[in-house]
């Protein structure tokens, strides 16, 4: 198991889905972890973000596991308000030394009938967002001698996909970012790396929006309508993965095995990897 005692971690979207799943296998790496995530509704998102409860029962497992965890509640639009977190957590813990940058919103709309405050949200949250979490962290890795960043893209940031073009431009965004700033900062310890999943099972695909793109014939259809055909997205013939699958893939990346990686795309994903190019 890695052991990450001393080191700071700061997780965004880490109330629920992955982001809870990584932040609470950080804490039993020995992290002292900082949780960051908007828990509430946002506009022009069309399914429910996560709750105060959600970061409660998030904090309960990590102090269950006797971690370390300080909850921050922010939206990563609002530079400032990122600004002042990570002065926090550094006040707090006393470093900061890897960012999993992991929050993200989905949106469902063809491109020619898409209404453009939809592309703003995706792109204000999953492309901008991951600059203000990047841009106020980075430099308190740069300090030391080790860092890690990990961002979470998605397979829709390695390919196009129809209804989501904004989803996907914004996840093949943060490659480039990533991919650039891995180059940037080579030399200093630090690694950027991103992750791409396939379908994984968190409310994000778990809402009725996403359920109606699926099944479109039915009015309200439930998750057993829907499995069969998330099944035809993963070559390993499941329909969604579990967020445990991600985490491990985040905690190689934060290993020391992982050094020599840097500027990689790791894709999760069940085989939709195959059908792309190497
Ligand atoms: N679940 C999937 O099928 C899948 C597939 C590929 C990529 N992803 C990506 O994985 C990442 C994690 O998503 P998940 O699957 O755990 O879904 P999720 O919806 O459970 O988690 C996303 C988290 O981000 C938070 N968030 C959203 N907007 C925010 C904002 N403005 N400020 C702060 N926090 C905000 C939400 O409250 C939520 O807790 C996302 O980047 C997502 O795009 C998910």
């Amino acid at each position: 198991m890695v052991d990450l005692t001393g080191k700071t971690a700061l997780v965004t979207g880490g109330a629920r889905g992955q982001g809870r799943s990584h932040a609470l296998a950080l804490a039993q790496a020995g992290a002292s972890v900082a949780i960051l995530d908007v828990c509430e509704d946002l506009e022009n998102v069309s399914y429910p973000l996560a709750s105060q409860a959600d970061m409660d029962e998030t904090m309960r497992l990590i102090n269950e596991a006797n971690g370390k965890a300080l909850a921050v509640k922010a939206d990563v639009r609002d530079r400032e308000a990122i600004s002042d977190a990570v002065a926090r957590i550094v006040d707090t813990f006393g470093s900061l030394d890897i960012l999993a940058i992991n929050h993200g919103v989905m949106a469902i709309s063809e491109f020619r009938h898409m209404d453009p405050a939809d592309w703003d949200v995706v792109i204000d949250i999953n492309l901008n967002g991951v600059f203000n979490v990047l841009h106020a962290g980075l430099p308190h890795l740069l300090n030391q001698t080790w860092g890690r960043v990990i961002i979470t893209s998605s397979m829709a940031g390695k390919g196009g996909y129809p209804q989501f073009s904004h989803y996907s431009a914004s996840k093949w965004a943060v490659i480039g970012l990533a991919k650039t700033v891995a180059l940037e900062v080579a030399t200093t310890g630090t690694t950027v790396n991103v992750i791409c999943p396939c379908c994984v099972d968190t409310p994000i695909i778990h809402n009725s929006t996403m359920y109606r793109l699926f099944r479109p014939d039915l009015d309200s259809p439930t998750i057993g309508d829907v499995a069969e055909e998330f099944c035809r997205y993963q070559p390993q013939g499941i329909p969604w993965i579990p967020p445990q699958a991600i985490t491990d893939a985040l905690m190689f990346l934060v290993s020391d095995g992982a050094k020599h990686m840097t500027g990689e795309t790791l894709s999760v994903a069940a085989g939709q990897n195959a059908n792309g190019a190497a």
